[in-house]
């Protein structure tokens, strides 16, 4: 084993965005990527490039920017597959192929109509084509955990033959428990000769719950490589929680004696990241980043808490990146105090997108006595939906009666900086506003979902406004922030609106649902 350091392997970007309605255009799979590199993890899993032109794009792009974490990417046991995940990682300094073939007898019978041995030369003929092309080579025998044991050792022991320098136990379905899951790493340790030369990772699924425990059952047991995603999200209940695991270990380091590399204040600001990016809030009672996480309300907790926090407290909020009190701006903050506090929070603007950002905060702290850091989030994500066009929202009317159909106005600035207004009405001042929207740029969709979320405190908190919604066949998201959520609203219908213009100026890949539906079936 390589001794007491965990490496943090996050698959947010890979198995976390095949999760419905958690997929991310490359842009925000930038942000991400640049974010995760900010945690510090150690290796981000950035996409699997053969499922489509838009995700070997992805992993392409977030590897170019070579961020510091080894960058990895998804392939199956063929060489198109493997050749794809070298041509889109190869820009990184460090980078990984991951190959995996499923083991389970429900896998072979059923999906794979392929013999064990079969399996094992198809493994073996990958990770030694991978091998040639990349050091760095993981091997994840899908549905580890319903695999025979016996069997199971095999293919590992073949794995490792055969050049892969990790080697990924999944619980592809989340079916296992902690007792049986340290028996199975304990196993293969006892009975795979070199098992220790190589790193021995786990990768869990949540639907029974147990994700985190399975996963820390697995280091307790020798695995020294957690595959994890932000938020937990992924497939059906999700994958493990980064944030959950790597705090446990931290808070309980004279149990687990390993620790990771994460810069554990990075994790509040990462997870409203990636919720606001998929649109995906977590639960407040979730461990880490739920909104309750540390809040204590009842009486007895309260006084104990006056008296010496330790009594009910076992983290600091300031540990995991939550400040004590987030209220940091108002109107009178400057410039500089802006600029910093944006740095704190992780954002790296240029000096346009500063000067943006600032005049939107200006008119935000115009409108709001308090401004949060989820506002300041709010505003950054604005931004910098709102520069990428072709349209940008100059300004929003409604007009709304119990007895009447609401009216709205917009006025949009095009490309050349000409403005078009239009007006429509609608049953809402939602509907209304985005028929508006709709006659402006001559782009009609079809809403399927609006969901609205509060992004910080208070009667005069930014609402935070997902649309989903459907255009030729293709499914889109977006997201807009604003104390309006009439406008928010806007905002988010908007920046699809945008995304499809641009995608027919250009051509390119960037619809959410690209991702989904060529995906290969995996
Ligand atoms: O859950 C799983 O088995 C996977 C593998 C591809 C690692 O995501
Ligand atoms: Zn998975």
């Amino acid at each position: 084993m390589s001794g007491d350091r965990i490496r943090i392997f996050d698959t947010t970007l890979r198995d976390g965005e095949q999760a419905p309605g958690c997929s991310m255009t490359l842009r925000e799979k930038l942000r991400a990527a640049r974010a995760l590199s900010e945690l510090n993890v150690d290796v981000i899993e950035a996409g699997f490039p053969a499922a489509s032109p838009g995700d070997f794009e992805s992993v392409k792009a977030i590897a170019d920017e070579n961020l510091g974490p080894v960058i990895c990417g998804l392939a199956r046991c063929n060489a198109a597959d493997i050749e794809k995940v070298h041509a889109a990682v190869k820009g990184a300094d460090q980078h990984r192929i991951h190959v995996f073939v499923a083991t389970s007898q429900i896998h072979r019978e059923h999906k794979l109509k392929m013999a064990k041995e079969e399996i094992i030369k198809s493994a073996v003929g990958a990770i030694t084509m991978a091998r040639e092309l990349c050091e760095d080579v993981e091997f994840s025998p899908e549905d580890a955990s319903r695999t025979e044991l016996t069997y199971l050792a095999e293919v590992v022991s073949a794995a490792i033959e055969a050049g892969a320098s990790t080697v990924n136990i999944p619980d592809t379905v989340g079916y296992t428990v902690p007792a049986e899951f340290d028996e199975l790493f304990r196993y293969l340790r006892k009975h795979v000769a070199r098992i220790d030369e190589i790193t021995l990772s786990v990768h869990c699924h949540n639907d029974l719950g147990m994700a985190v425990a399975n996963s820390l059952a697995a280091v307790h047991a020798g695995a020294r490589q957690i595959e994890c995603t932000i938020n937990g999200i992924g497939e059906r209940a999700g994958n493990c929680s980064l944030e959950e695991v790597v705090m446990a270990i931290k808070t309980r380091a004279e149990f687990f004696n390993v620790e990771t590399g994460i810069d554990t204040t990075r994790l509040y600001p990462t997870s409203r990241l990636v919720s606001s990016i998929t649109g995906m809030h977590p639960p407040r009672n979730k461990a880490i980043v739920g909104e309750n996480a540390f809040a204590h309300e009842a009486g007895i907790h309260q006084h104990g808490m006056l008296q010496h926090a330790s009594t009910y407290e076992i983290m600091r909020p300031e540990d995991v990146g939550l400040s004590k009190s987030n209220l940091v701006l108002g109107k009178h903050s400057g410039r500089h105090a802006f600029r910093s506090r944006v740095r704190e929070l992780g954002f790296e603007l240029d000096e346009f997108e500063t000067n943006r950002a600032f005049h939107e905060f200006k008119k935000l702290a115009d409108k709001k006595k308090d401004v949060y850091d989820g506002d300041i989030e709010a505003i950054i994500m604005n931004v910098d939906n709102a520069s990428v066009g072709p349209w940008a929202l100059k300004s929003l009317a409604v007009q709304t009666s119990t007895d009447q159909l609401a009216q709205a106005s917009v006025v949009l600035i095009g490309e050349e900086g000409t403005e078009t207004s239009e007006t429509a009405s609608g049953d809402g001042p939602i509907a209304a506003a985005f028929q508006a929207l709709e006659k402006v740029t001559g782009v009609t969709l079809t809403l399927k979902k609006f969901e609205l979320h509060s992004a910080t405190i208070g009667e005069d908190a930014q609402g935070e406004v997902t649309v989903t919604v459907e255009h030729d066949g293709d499914s889109y998201r977006g997201n807009g922030t604003s104390v309006d959520i009439v406008e928010a609203g806007s905002r988010a219908y908007l920046e699809v609106i945008n995304r499809i213009l641009r995608r027919r100026q250009r051509d390119l890949p960037d619809t959410d649902s690209t991702a989904n539906m060529e995906r290969a079936t995996i």
